[in-house]
């Protein structure tokens, strides 16, 4: 059963100048994304050090390469979903709204978001591992196989962030001011349990925002979470939307 967007809830929302959407795999897969955890989670049927490590990679790039490829087969064919379209349809009404997310697959910036901190990366780009040229998907296709850069002869890889490695600096840097700043904060179809993403909650949290959390299952988060809404963010993020909609019509 979808849960009934109380008063209280309402209100907040009507009234927040600084919004944050921190967002997981759980807000794409209703877009066709399998997520990471769960009976049927990626990393259920895989190992996470043997696919997305800086290991795995050089010990054997043309099976990663393979992996990505796959990966980037099924991003390419799918489409936001309702849940990103109402996250745009909310940055359009609230003074300060950024999506901080986890997911690579592009998608809240194809729905139409603009103020998109992206984490761990995005699987549209690549990089020279050796002089940090960027290249888009067209060059990796091309390549077929392990691509090679044509400036320097250096291995080509996804521009995404690995077990073990740092977060592009300038993106955690703005995600965690956006926290601090943040008077609502949604945490939405994440497990909250990779770090140090899943800290900028708490931050937020300590930072006085009210801390909203937006999954079909509890997650190690809930119990900081000031309310939880118990469902698929293609259907409650739509909900919120309309609430937020109606607030800011009747103040005129
Ligand atoms: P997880 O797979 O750990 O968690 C997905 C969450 O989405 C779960 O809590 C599900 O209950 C929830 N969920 C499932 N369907 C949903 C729906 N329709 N609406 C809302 N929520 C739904 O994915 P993440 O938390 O994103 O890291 O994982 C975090 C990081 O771990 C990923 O970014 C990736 C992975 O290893 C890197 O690649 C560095």
């Amino acid at each position: 059963m979808t849960p009934v967007i109380s008063p209280g809830l309402s209100r907040r929302i009507g009234d927040a100048r600084a919004i944050v959407a921190f967002t997981g795999a759980g807000v794409s897969a209703e877009s066709g994304v399998p997520t990471f955890r769960g009976t049927d989670g990626i990393w259920s049927k895989l190992k996470p050090e043997e696919l997305a490590s800086m290991n795995a990679f050089l010990k054997n790039p043309a099976m990663i390469w393979e992996w990505y490829a796959h990966r980037k087969k099924i991003m390419g064919g799918i489409a936001p979903n309702p849940g990103h379209y109402a996250l745009v349809r909310m940055e359009g009404l609230a003074p300060s709204f950024a999506v901080i997310t986890q997911n690579i697959d592009n998608l809240h910036r194809r729905a139409g978001s603009r103020t998109v901190y992206e984490l761990h990366g995005n699987i549209e780009r690549n990089y020279c591992m050796k002089c940090g040229t960027a290249y888009g998907d067209d060059f990796v296709v091309a390549a077929s196989g392990v691509p090679l850069c044509p400036a320097c002869g250096g291995l080509v890889r996804p521009d995404v962030v690995w077990f073990g490695e740092m977060l592009p600096e300038d993106e955690w840097e703005a995600s965690v001011r956006a926290a601090e700043g943040a008077d609502l904060f949604m945490s939405i179809g994440t497990s909250a349990v990779v770090y140090p993403a899943a800290s900028l909650p708490l931050i937020a949290k300590r930072s006085g925002a009210y801390l909203l959390e937006i999954n079909p299952e509890p997650t190690p988060l809930t119990a900081q979470a000031d309310e939880f809404l118990q469902g698929a963010s293609g259907v409650l993020l739509p909900l919120l939307a309309e609430v937020m909609e109606g607030t800011h019509r009747s103040h005129g």
